[in-house]
């Protein structure tokens, strides 16, 4: 089976266990930035799935990261912008709603610019992680992050991150 079939059956697997959020993934912590908090709620291979709550009427910088990607949204105020591959200049904004809800989403390649914007109650999703390779050090998908950060606090997660030389493992 090819990483992207696999991470398929292991999301199915969280989805089919109720959303049941995982106790005891190493070195997990709340991560809490200028505009997010989230927390991983499961890890198995290549995939590493995290509760994110956008805060409120927040922009985040468009950014990409080193995983593919995908989200089940949950619920608030929440627009994703995403680069339009054939076109690297313009981009496509999709206004999060109630028939996204619980819905796993496309999967957004690895290294795609994408950004949120949030409402006044902000917004809440899971995100997925979908690696090539399986991962031993599970973090944040804001540490592993590229592109502009949402401040100080968050840029010293990822630098924090880059000096511990584990950055994609
Ligand atoms: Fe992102």
């Amino acid at each position: 089976m090819n990483f992207y079939d696999a991470a398929d059956s292991i999301i199915q697997e969280f989805i089919d266990s109720g959303y049941r959020h995982m106790l005891d993934i190493p070195n997990n912590k709340v991560w809490v930035t200028e505009s997010t908090t989230s927390t991983l709620v499961f890890h198995k291979k290549n995939v590493v799935i995290e509760f994110y709550f956008f805060h409120p009427s927040m922009e985040t910088p468009m950014h990409s990261h080193p995983f593919h990607n995908k989200i089940i949204f949950l619920g608030g105020d929440l627009i994703g912008h995403k680069q339009n591959p054939n076109d690297p200049l313009s981009k496509t904004s999709v206004a999060l709603g109630d028939s996204h809800k619980l819905k796993l989403g496309p999967m957004m390649p690895a290294g795609i610019l994408h950004g949120f914007t949030t409402g006044p109650i902000g917004g809440n999703l899971y995100n997925i992680q979908i690696w090539e390779h399986d991962i031993e050090y599970p973090v944040s998908a804001g540490v592993e992050y590229q592109g502009i950060s949402l401040g100080p606090v968050h840029q010293k997660l990822i630098n924090e991150r880059i000096e511990s030389g584990l950055q994609g493992k």
